[in-house]
Order: C-alpha cells, then sequence, then structure tokens
C-alpha cells in the first residue's frame, strides 16, 4: 500500500509517500523558516499563505521523485491537529479534495502520533514502550500500546521545550529557531558557566510533568544570578549552560517514568528529540533501549504522516469527508487514554 502524507500544521509544508508504513519512496519538506526569520517566530497568516502557494509544487514534487502518479496511490493521510488552524486547514483541504476527487480513502493523522511513530519507519519497536514527545508546542511522556493508543503519564505545566530554546535564542539574538543554534553553540561551550536551578520533582499526579518557564526566566531575567565569573558570557556557553539544564529537566521525568512503569525501551520524537546532547545522555542508559528516529524524521515531515495514514487504512479505518482541523488536542491530558 502506497500512501501519500500531506503535513502543513506550522511552517514546513511537507509532502512524502511511503509504502506499508515503512519504506519511504519520497520526503518532500519546504521549509519557510526564511520567511520568518525576520519575525524570530513563526507569523500565522505568512505560515498558511506560504502553505496555500507551496501545497501543490510540494505533492507534486513528492510523486515526481517517486516517479508514481496518483494512479499509483492507494490512500491519502493529512495532518488535522494539532498546529495553527489556518496551516493545518490547507493540507487538510488539499487532502481532502483530492481523496474525494479521486475516490481514493482519506484518513486525518494527530500530528504528535506522527511524531511518535518516526522511528518506526526506520526501526521495528515493539510495543509497549515508553514515548517521549518533545517539540515546540508539546512536551509528553507516555505509555504506549500501539501507534494510536497512548496514556498520558507526564506533561508541560508551562512551556513546551522547545518553545523554551526558541525563546532563549529569541532573546539573546541567537537566530531561529533557536533549537538547533543552541545545539550547535553548546557544543563550544561549558555548561560549567552557570549553574541554572532544576525545578524539583513534583509527587502524586504531576510527578512525571516538567516546567521550563522557571529555567527561561533564569536564563533571560536573572542570569547574573546563576553564572559563575570565572567564566564569560559568551553564546557558547549561555548556550551550553542552559541546555544543559534543560536536559536534566526531561531526563529526570523520564527516567522516573521508566523505573515506575517498567519500561525499558524508550521512544523519542519531535523537534527537540533531534537535541545531541538529549541522545548523548539517553545513550549513557544501558538499562534502556532508547530510540531516536534519524534527524531529517525528527522535525516536521509528511513521511510520519504517511507512516501513521498507513496504519489506520490497513485496519479499514476512514475519516469523513466533513472531518475538520483542531489548533488544540483537548484530550491530551494526563491519565487518558488518545485514540
Ligand atoms: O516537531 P517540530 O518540527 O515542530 C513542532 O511540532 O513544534 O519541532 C520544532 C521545535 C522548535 O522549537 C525547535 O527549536 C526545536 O524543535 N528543535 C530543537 C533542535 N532541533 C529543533 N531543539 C533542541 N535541539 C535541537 N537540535
Ligand atoms: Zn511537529
Amino acid at each position: 500500500m502506497k500512501i501519500l502524507g500531506i503535513e502543513s500544521s506550522c511552517d514546513e509544508t511537507a509532502a512524502a509517500v511511503v509504502e506499508d508504513g515503512r519504506h519511504i519512496i519520497s520526503n518532500v519538506v519546504a521549509t519557510q523558516i526564511p520567511f520568518h526569520e525576520e519575525f524570530r517566530g513563526v507569523v500565522p497568516e505568512i505560515a498558511s499563505r506560504k502553505h496555500a502557494e507551496w501545497i501543490l509544487p510540494v505533492v507534486q514534487q513528492a510523486l515526481a521523485e517517486a516517479h508514481l502518479s496518483m494512479d499509483d496511490i492507494d490512500g491519502i493521510a493529512a495532518t488535522n491537529k494539532p498546529g495553527l488552524m489556518g496551516s493545518l486547514l490547507v493540507g487538510l483541504t488539499f487532502g481532502k479534495t483530492l481523496a474525494w476527487s479521486l475516490n481514493k480513502p482519506f484518513i486525518a493523522v494527530n500530528h504528535m502520533l506522527g511524531h511518535l511513530y518516526a522511528a518506526h519507519l526506520s526501526e521495528d519497536i515493539a510495543y509497549p514502550y515508553l514515548g517521549l514527545l518533545v517539540s515546540g508546542g508539546h512536551c509528553i511522556i507516555c505509555r504506549v500500546e500501539n501507534f494510536d493508543d497512548i496514556t498520558v503519564l507526564g506533561t508541560t505545566v508551562d512551556d513546551a521545550p522547545g518553545e523554551a530554546f526558541d525563546k532563549v535564542a529569541k532573546f539573546y539574538g541567537f537566530g531561529y529557531p533557536g533549537g538547533v543554534i543552541i545545539d550547535k553553540l553548546a557544543q563550544q561551550g561549558d555548561p560549567a558557566a552557570a549553574r541554572f536551578p532544576v525545578p524539583s520533582l513534583h509527587k502524586g499526579e504531576h510527578r512525571y510533568d516538567v516546567s521550563y518557564s522557571g529555567l527561561k526566566t533564569a536564563v533571560i531575567n536573572q542570569i547574573d544570578q546563576f553564572w559563575n565569573p570565572d567564566f564569560p558570557k559568551t553564546p557558547e556557553n549561555i548556550s551550553a549552560a542552559f541546555q544543559d539544564t534543560a536536559v536534566k529537566i526531561l531526563l529526570s521525568r523520564l527516567l522516573r517514568a521508566a523505573e515506575d512503569t517498567g519500561l525499558t525501551t524508550v521512544v523519542a520524537g519531535g523537534g527537540v528529540a533531534a537535541n545531541s546532547l538529549l541522545r548523548a545522555k539517553l545513550a549513557e542508559h544501558s538499562e534502556l533501549r532508547c530510540i531516536f528516529p534519524p534527524l531529517k524524521l525528527c522535525t516536521d515531515n509528511g513521511a510520519m504522516i504517511a507512516g501513521v495514514g498507513y496504519q489506520y487504512l490497513k485496519r479499514g479505518d476512514r475519516s469523513p469527508y466533513d472531518i475538520t482541523a483542531s489548533a488544540r488536542i483537548p484530550q491530551f491530558k494526563r491519565g487518558l487514554k488518545n485514540r
């Protein structure tokens, strides 16, 4: 089964063709970063206009690179939540219209399930496992029973980790998007340059929750309080010290969840899963099998959407043509199943 996957939830216009939920035949990502860079963040109005302009050529390129026509496509999948409303609507409406006009099966896909599926495109992974979804908008530690059956154990009580990377980079003028730039700068810096506070571990139902607003405030507004004066306050040192704490926060909750659940496989996904320190620190835990998608599949792409789409369509699931987009996923709450 060859599935066309379409992704337009934020600032990447993306389409891919994936066979049997595993083999990526083509994967085209048109990034809008240069258009949002001068504003140091995604401008929703610009994003939806660019998606509208690019969606057809991006889908055409995905088919051309796969040496396929729409006749060869067995089903179409498009992201319908969560994300920027105007952006989501472009890819979703395009996908639904294409499916309706060609009488092909259509399925709407939750972007976060896509991020979780990205690792499955390159590895055989048995369920259940512990999922770590870390992106610009989300932070979810979850128990995963199937591609569409996740139970949220912990989430962020304020900012998402990617958001913290982006805000620190924006404040210090490092560039946009912040995650990948801080990751690079940090490699030349010393994490000992500052000792930012790590929020203490909660108890009870919040025991796996993370918080990033304290770290963000410490780095942006109170840096002198935590800085070691023996170190120069360079972008490299600021990045290294911030990133070190950001990863520590995430790891403390994840390791606690692994210990409590007894799950020994961790599957990461989302833009922050590309972070080199997070990858290195998790690799030190030999008691866990940690699986990260290849870097290109950590950030937004159509292949992960096609992969989830395949799993639904294979099972006989279809979305109605009147399905719409949702900016948020209200059911992504702790303890709830997300089918
Ligand atoms: O998954 P994604 O492409 O879009 C969302 O669904 O949010 O994630 C984008 C986020 C941004 O906040 C970006 O700064 C962050 O992922 N990111 C990184 C790295 N690469 C991207 N954060 C830390 N280290 C990286 N190497
Ligand atoms: Zn994403």
